[in-house]
């Protein structure tokens, strides 16, 4: 907890988050993370001995489907690189290529004169969600809902070893954002609207994530993302052309007591646990690129809250502060970016950043405190040891994906979905219904119903390699032997039921492609849900999707009402629920409007009149 300065946050707050602060950093107390400036005596003897390619080389990240030979690794002396969301290895997609191209990439890494191994990086933001037959958690969303810190440490616990089994060191997450538009696309990356919420959660992940021991060969470098404002921007601030961005590294018009209130809050918790790297975000703060903001980078991150970890840029982000390239490398590193991730254009970025050292724009003091930063963590990591064992632990594939991860999988599902409406006792359903019609055409699609962020960057409908349970086959295994099971997207031919179920909502989108102006169900939804009330038949509607939608009229007419988000992987849960296995217990993480023009809509809002407030949530 005196890893970041409290008294100087707390000036410059209001009086009510003194005391949810207070009672945030309770938890924080019993995670004892060894301090990363204790490794800075040994880190400091590496930087004597580096010259400035080797340096540079450090702060250098690239995408593994951006080299343009693999030997630029040894070249360039390049200290990192990772796998954005859509860069699998040659080889396909499987376990055995990842641990393989992981092992690759750090035998190119100790071909060096200093032989620092790499930092490789990828977004397993829920699970390692891009291996083929990793167990694939629902999203932050879902997982706000659950209220349970515990579980959210166990889930990126079990995370990490996934990660692990294919060598990979480092993850894109927790994303701790606090989303406050829920057209914004990137809404479900976020736990709540909450700050507070947000905070404690988020420090959970990273404790989980990377444990009380970098070095132990288990966790995961955490990456606190992103860096800050990301889910304030305003409403058609995006001005990228040819994007479908509204909101989406956008413009956050807020004055700073705002921004301290919301956005940086989760911050110094995840600071206090220990986090090793944060990224800065694409968005601006009234009109100023965070990428490129001293003031936020250096002066409050690093200075005012004590971050001792390294700054990682966002995909790209450099590129967009300002047209010229070299100028917007000098502008951020001299900002505090302390790594570029550079995935194509990391021969240029070298080049220029070491023209600017020699001109004197960037000074050297500045190189070495970002090399010192990136050395700390690596030495935290174990990775500066002599005998440091660098290829893959390949005896973790035998848990990959393992039964045991997907019953805590499976557990998440349970507690992330929140009943909002239960008329006449229709949810637990009957195991012995003489029939059940099943429809929607979320009920048999693993890929909508793990959303963007899985096999690929934004996600696919459809049977996607990554295995798992889909609701409808979670319920044939749940009801009994004699229970017939009848299914039809469109709900036709539920005639004759006992009752039916219908799952409905949105279909997979990541960053830039999920914004949307309009939260309204999709017409074949409603016709799903009105062709199984023509049936005369109580309706159970379970609605799939990243945030609130404007539900009102399948509302009206469900006998049942059920959010579960982006579940995942382990649709079980969703029966588990529904068939009274388990009764339900999440809590709404995000305040449901009633109509688009309430939007934004968050707790706290004066005149707040939502359709179900933040916090509502039935039971049975
Ligand atoms: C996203 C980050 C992600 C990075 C690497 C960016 O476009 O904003 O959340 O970690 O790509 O894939
Ligand atoms: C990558 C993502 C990245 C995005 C940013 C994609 O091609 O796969 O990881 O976030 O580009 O533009």
């Amino acid at each position: 907890m005196a890893r970041y300065r409290i008294g100087r946050i707390l000036t410059s707050c209001c009086l009510l988050s003194i005391v949810i602060l207070a009672a945030s950093c309770h938890r924080t107390s019993s995670a004892p993370a060894k301090p990363l400036s204790s490794f800075d005596a040994q880190v400091r003897q590496w930087v004597a001995k580096m010259t400035l390619d080797e340096k540079v080389g450090q702060m250098t990240q690239a995408e593994l489907s951006g080299l343009k030979e693999m030997s630029d690794i040894e070249t360039y002396f390049i200290g990192s690189i990772l796998s954005g969301g859509s860069s699998d290895p040659k080889e396909g997609n499987s376990l055995e290529a990842w641990t393989n191209t992981y092992d690759n990439c750090q035998k190119h890494a100790l071909k060096t004169r200093l032989k620092i191994p790499l930092l490789y990086g990828i977004d397993g933001v829920h699970g390692h969600n891009n291996v083929i037959g990793a167990v694939v958690f629902p999203h932050n969303v879902g997982l706000g809902c659950t209220r349970n810190p515990e579980l959210i440490k166990e889930i990126s616990r079990i995370t990490a070893l996934e990660i692990r089994a294919t060598g990979i060191n480092w993850t894109f997450a927790p994303c701790i954002t606090v989303p406050q538009d829920e057209r914004w696309g990137r809404t479900y990356e976020g736990f709540s609207e909450d700050p507070i919420l947000v905070s404690e959660l988020g420090q959970a992940a990273v404790e989980g994530l990377q444990g009380t021991d970098l070095s132990n060969p288990v966790t995961v470098l955490a990456c606190a993302k992103h860096y800050v404002g990301d889910g304030g921007t305003a409403y058609g601030s995006a001005q990228k052309p040819n994007s479908k961005s509204l909101l989406d590294q956008g413009d956050t018009r807020i004055d700073e007591a705002t921004l301290r209130r919301i956005h940086l809050y989760p911050y110094p918790a995840s600071i206090a646990a220990g986090v090793g790297s944060i990224m800065p975000s694409y968005n601006s703060w009234n009109g100023s690129k965070c990428s490129g903001n001293k003031y936020l980078l250096t002066d409050v991150l690093k200075t005012e809250l004590g971050f001792d970890g390294f700054l990682i840029s966002d995909y790209n982000a450099i590129d967009q502060i300002t047209k010229d390239y070299k100028t917007a490398i000098m502008i951020s590193i001299n900002a505090g970016m302390d790594m570029g991730m550079v995935p194509n254009s990391y021969r240029e970025y070298i080049k220029c950043l070491k023209e600017l050292v020699q001109e004197g724009k960037i000074p050297m003091s500045r190189i070495d405190d970002a090399v010192t930063r990136i050395l700390r963590v690596k030495a935290a990591m174990g990775l500066l040891d002599k005998n440091a064992s660098v290829l893959a632990d390949r005896t973790l594939h035998q848990d990959f994906g393992s039964l045991k991860h997907r019953q805590v999988a499976r557990q998440a599902v349970r507690e992330s979905l929140v009943l909002l409406k239960n008329q006449g006792k229709t949810l637990p359903l009957s195991k012995t219904a003489a029939r059940i019609h099943i429809a929607g055409k979320n009920a048999d699609d693993i890929g909508n119903q793990c959303g963007g962020w899985t096999i690929d960057w934004q996600g696919k409908s459809g049977a996607i390699t990554t295995g798992g349970t889909t609701i409808l086959a979670a319920i044939r295994k749940t009801v009994s032997a004699n229970t017939q099971i009848t299914f039809s997207k469109d709900g036709i031919g539920a005639n004759g039921a006992t009752l039916g179920i219908v799952v409905i909502g949105e279909t997979p989108y990541a960053e830039m492609e999920g914004d949307r102006s309009d939260l309204a169900l999709d017409v074949e939804d409603v016709q799903a849900v009105a062709e199984m009330k023509k049936a005369g038949i109580p309706v159970v509607v379970v609605l799939l999707s990243g945030r609130p939608m404007i539900i009102n009229s399948v509302l009206e007419q469900a006998d049942a009402f059920v959010a579960a988000w982006l579940p995942g992987t382990e649709g079980q849960g969703v029966a588990d629920v529904l068939f009274g296995d388990y009764k339900p217990t999440g809590k709404l993480s995000y305040t449901w409007p009633r109509s688009m023009d309430q939007i934004p809509i968050n707790v706290g809002d004066k005149n707040y009149d939502p359709l179900f407030p933040y916090g509502f949530g039935l039971t049975y």
